[in-house]
């Protein structure tokens, strides 16, 4: 039995699909059934989230793997997925397959990326067999990426990074998940090419026919920027480090493991963005 969390978000969506498309059993851990679509061979569990160690506890029992999903961003997702962890073992699951970072590290730029880190090693440490799946920025993000103003700001200068589609990360997972041969491996999903903010604006213009531009922002003017949206100040630093990640150069890798793994290469920037239209 596969078991999977955030199987009402994107990532999840699109794997729990080629997972029925290959008729494999499911079993989906999520807070709310009633937004879960219809599929053969899904069994539905409702829990609390990754706060409910009892939940989750009932609901990992029989899962031989486990795909688990990264939480949304909160100040306490590092105790949450904690708790994940604590409860696969308790309940008995085999292997646990976990959405990461790209750079995850404990003196990552990006904030966040450090959160990603203390788990994988939680989940090193608990000694169930495991496989990382660091992905890049997801490309499907870049066209929201700008204001209404048309302009991206960030403190990105001229850094590279290669954005991957989620649609590739999920036929990565699904491999993983029903495959053998996986255990141990970290796996770094980017797209084919590296490209700077200036560049996707350039795309984006090119490409969907509206004006984008890039303005690389000091420090100082991305916290000004940011400062009117009234987010705690954790969640800022995690807005403004993804640029400045960026600018570092520590997502500027091209791996060619989403042809590794599922055999067909990663969609570019430039085909997802012409699809658009
Ligand atoms: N690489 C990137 O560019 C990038 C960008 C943003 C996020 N991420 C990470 O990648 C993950 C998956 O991406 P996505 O696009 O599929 O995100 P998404 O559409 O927001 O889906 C997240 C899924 O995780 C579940 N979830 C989140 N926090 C949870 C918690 N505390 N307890 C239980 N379930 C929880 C959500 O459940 P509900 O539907 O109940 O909320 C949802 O099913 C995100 O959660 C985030 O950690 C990566």
């Amino acid at each position: 039995m596969l078991g999977v969390t955030g199987a009402t978000g994107e990532i999840g969506r699109r794997l729990t699909r080629r997972l029925a498309d290959r008729g494999e059993e499911q079993r989906l851990v999520v807070r709310d059934a009633s937004r879960v679509e219809t599929l053969p061979g899904v069994e539905v569990v409702e829990f609390g989230g990754y706060g409910d160690e009892d939940g989750m506890r009932k609901a990992f029992a029989g899962v031989s793997t486990l795909f688990f999903c990264s939480a949304k961003e909160s100040e306490d997702r590092v105790v949450q997925q904690r708790s994940v962890v604590d409860a696969a073992v308790t309940a008995g699951v085999e292997r646990i397959v976990y959405l990461s970072i790209i750079g995850a590290g404990p003196q990552a730029a990006f904030t966040l990326a450090r959160d990603h880190y203390d788990t994988e090693q939680y989940i090193r440490a608990s000694g169930i067999p495991f496989t990382f799946s660091r992905q890049s920025l997801y490309a499907d993000f870049l066209p929201m990426l700008s204001g209404e103003d048309g302009v991206i700001r960030g403190p990105a200068g001229d850094g590279r990074f290669a954005p991957v589609l989620r649609d590739d990360v999920a036929d990565v997972l699904v491999n993983v998940l029903v495959q053998p041969g996986h255990e141990g491996v970290t796996y770094t999903l980017t797209g084919p090419e590296t490209v700077t903010l200036a560049e996707i604006a350039d795309l984006l213009t090119r490409l969907t026919g509206r004006r984008v531009t890039f303005e690389n922002e000091t420090l100082e003017q991305a916290y000004a920027s940011r400062a009117a949206y009234g987010a705690p100040e954790w969640e800022v630093e995690s807005w403004v480090t993804t640029y400045t990640a960026i600018a570092a150069g520590e997502w500027d890798v091209v791996t060619d493991d989403v042809r590794r793994v599922t055999g067909h290469d990663p969609v570019s920037i430039q085909q997802f963005l012409k699809s658009l239209n």
